[in-house]
């Protein structure tokens, strides 16, 4: 009931307090702009769902500079490549020899915990386990907040902006008339199986395997801790997965390549979909949209949570100028900057994807044509130079 809200007003209004939001908030602060994040899951709901693990150059610096937290250093696993597996064996793409950069393996639920850390540290409003979020109907013009809190209090705050970072199945996202948006899908026939599994690493940097059966990728997480991924079909019960029927398609994909996994007892199992999508433009009035919420990319390119961040790193400082100023251009303007990057990671994850995986009824010229790209990529300094610049990330935001 509207009557019993607690009234209250703050710069910036957030929805969404997974990483995109979280950052977010703390660069405002930094920049002494206030700002309250809300999110319908609690903080272990949120910690406990297992996302991907690679962070690019500028993420970790972005974590670091900004005094989120050193631990990605302490606890991350800097990788200087990857392997690309294919044709019955495996080739490096050396990112330090190609440009000079590396990726760090840390998983996304640790970039959230020290970020919500890093905001319990500095006294950020953020409300986990909160309900019944909606976003005032003139949202474009007069946004407003309203949500029942963890303890079951109503609450209703008035901003002058309010963000969207609240996932690929956004709220927020829904508030932007058809009418003022065109969006941009693409639909994979595939998605890939995840696994954790209790066991020591079986590379010491990721295995992008290339098979006759479908693509395979080799992660980590920890010593003892290790991720792994299968191409399957979008609609595959994990039900009907044992541990041996899972050994034996990812020993059998990976030994084309000359791999072999170390086994052990796996502790989580999931099916991840695959999908294309772009919101454009990524702004509505005083509405705007961040990471998942505007686009999502298929995890092939690690570039989910990279181009998240990517995004709040843009739209903080625009923000700062759109306080400043109290107009909505600055908006359109992170839009466009955003963007840019958007679709250079959406062509990178494409590619990537569409290099790796087996299509549905793909005949033997096809899967010959795919090494044989491959072995165009990985066999010259040219073809594997923007592979390895596109998965560190280009540089300078942009
Ligand atoms: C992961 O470790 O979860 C991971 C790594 C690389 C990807 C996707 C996911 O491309």
């Amino acid at each position: 009931m509207t009557s019993s809200r607690v009234h209250s007003r703050t710069q910036i209004a957030v929805v969404g307090a997974g990483p995109a939001g979280l950052m977010l908030s703390h660069l405002l602060a930094r920049a002494g702009i206030d700002s309250v994040a809300v999110d319908l899951r609690s903080r272990r709901e949120i910690e406990e769902t297992h996302r991907a693990g690679i962070l690019e150059q500028d993420s970790v610096d972005l974590l670091v500079g900004t005094g989120v937290s050193d631990r990605v250093h302490r606890d991350g696993y800097r990788h200087d490549g990857i392997e690309l597996a294919f044709g019955g064996g495996g080739h490096r793409i050396d990112f330090q020899g190609l440009v000079g950069a590396s990726t760090r393996l840390y998983p996304q639920t640790d970039v959230f915990t020290d970020l919500a850390d890093a905001r319990r540290r500095d006294g950020g409003d953020v409300r986990f386990g909160v309900s019944d979020v909606s976003v005032g109907d003139r949202v474009s013009d007069a946004p407003v907040l309203r949500f029942t809190d963890a303890d079951g209090i109503g609450h209703e705050i008035r901003a002058d902006f309010l963000v969207g970072a609240d996932g690929s199945r956004s709220l927020c996202r829904r508030e932007i008339p058809e009418g003022a948006r065109t969006q941009y899908f693409r639909e994979y026939p595939f998605a890939w199986f995840g696994i954790l599994v209790e066991a020591p690493p079986s590379a010491p940097e990721l295995v992008y395997n290339h098979s006759p059966r479908g693509f395979a990728l080799i992660s980590q997480r920890t010593g003892s801790l290790q991720r792994m991924y299968f191409q399957c079909d979008p609609a595959e019960d994990v039900g009907d997965w044992s541990d041996d029927r899972i050994w034996h398609e990812l020993q059998s994909r990976v030994g084309a390549n000359g791999h072999v996994l170390r086994e052990g007892p796996i502790t989580s199992r999931t099916v991840l979909p695959f999908r294309s999508f772009v919101q454009e433009p990524m702004h509505h009035g005083r509405l705007v949209l961040a990471g998942d919420a505007a686009h999502t990319v298929p995890p092939t390119g690690a570039k989910g949570l990279n181009l998240a961040l990517a995004d709040v790193r843009v739209l903080a400082e625009e923000l700062e100028r759109a306080v400043a100023r109290g107009d909505t251009a600055p908006l359109a303007a992170y839009s466009e900057r955003a963007l840019g990057r958007v679709w250079k990671a959406q062509h990178f994850s494409y590619w990537m994807t569409t290099m790796l995986h087996t299509l549905p009824g793909a005949t033997p010229f096809d899967l010959r044509r795919q090494e044989g790209e491959l072995a165009a990529v990985t066999g010259s300094t040219a073809g594997s130079a923007y592979l390895a610049e596109a998965y560190t990330g280009w540089p300078g935001g942009r």
